[in-house]
């Protein structure tokens, strides 16, 4: 029995030697040392044998067993890293090739300005509301003090899309949507799209954007008007820019006026941008006409408010020396990459 217990541990050493993965050395593991295995199966032949036999064979097999364990574990320690270097080797990463370039979206010029706009507006508590692009008579030009007959009509070109549908001429056609659902005080900016059936050139486009702003409660006057505009031109422009208010004329507003602001070209000087002048329009403004309010059932007597419009593609194409509008519109991706 002695020499049979070395002849399967020997073959057994050679197998675990020879065994080139996981699943071989568990084989053998199974084929020797399991229930089935050919050294559980000596312990089991030791009934046969002469009791003062028993405690010297069984100790033979227990050493051959755990010698034999022994080796398995370290052969199975031994595949497990030799696998492992092996995965580690396929999973090189070769750090000088080049790398896949990865496309980022940006911003359109016309969204970074606005987003500035709205961070002002927003840090003087202003909130922003959104009104409807299509629009009805009666909130693009009615409430707004334009009756159906009224000459100021004709100063906005008005694309209509039915009797009395058509597309927003102007983003103070919000004002009045705001009026109806707010109870002063109001103070509201409203960015958006509008549309003008305008000649097209480097100047003017059938659609351009508009920020609508509106302020209404009890004793608000023309300095407020002043002091709002003056931030936000000193916030947009730089602190050393002037505003000049020149008397206008809108049906909404009475007064009505039109800001310009320095050029921020030439400071004021006069350039090519500024057509010489120094000064670049860039809103129209004024206190609520009477009317305005009425129509809303805000009570003229007991409140006042001023409302502006800014031209957000005036803006836009100032503050990054843009030519011509129509490149806003195009979305040509080699104009839109600079920025
Ligand atoms: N809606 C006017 C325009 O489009 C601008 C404006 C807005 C003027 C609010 C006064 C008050 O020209």
């Amino acid at each position: 029995m002695k020499e049979q217990i070395s002849a399967i541990l020997l073959e057994a050493k050679e197998q675990v030697a020879d065994s080139q993965n996981e699943g071989e050395i568990e084989a053998i593991r199974v084929k020797y040392l399991g229930k089935k295995g050919e050294l559980t199966a000596i312990l089991k032949q030791m009934g046969s044998l002469a009791p003062d036999e028993r405690p010297k064979m069984g100790a033979l097999v227990n050493e051959a067993k755990s010698e034999l364990e022994c080796l398995i574990a370290d052969k199975k320690t031994e595949l497990k890293s030799a696998e492992q270097l092996k995965k580690l080797a396929e999973e090189t990463i070769d750090i000088t090739m080049p790398a896949k370039e990865l496309k980022v979206g940006k911003l359109h010029p016309l969204n970074t300005v606005l987003d500035d706009m709205i961070d002002i507006f927003q840090s003087m508590g202003f909130d922003v509301v959104d009104g409807p692009e299509v629009e009805t008579d009666h909130y693009n030009f009615e409430c707004l003090n334009v009756p159906a007959d009224h000459p100021a009509r004709d100063m906005q070109d008005t694309f209509y899309l039915a009797d009395n549908l058509l597309l927003r001429t102007q983003t103070s056609a919000a004002q009045i949507r705001t009026m109806e659902t707010r109870k002063p005080p109001i103070r509201v900016i409203c960015p958006g799209r509008v549309f003008r059936a305008d000649e097209v050139d480097a100047t003017h486009s059938p659609v351009f954007h508009q920020i609508e702003g509106l302020v209404v409660d009890k004793g608000i006057t023309m300095c407020d008007l002043k002091g709002v505009l003056e931030q936000f031109a000193h916030e947009i422009y730089g602190s050393d820019t002037k505003v000049k208010f020149r008397p206008s004329f809108f049906p909404f507003t009475e007064p009505s006026v039109e800001v310009d602001v320095t050029c921020s070209e030439c400071g004021g000087k006069g350039c090519r941008v500024c057509k010489g002048s120094g000064w670049i329009e860039i809103l129209g403004a004024g206190m609520v006409h009477p009317n305005v309010l009425r129509s809303c059932g805000i009570d003229p007597e007991e409140y006042s408010g001023f409302a502006f419009g800014i031209g957000l593609d005036r803006l836009t194409t100032t503050r990054y020396k843009i030519s011509d509008i129509r490149l806003l519109f195009e979305n040509d991706k080699r104009f839109l990459d600079q920025f």
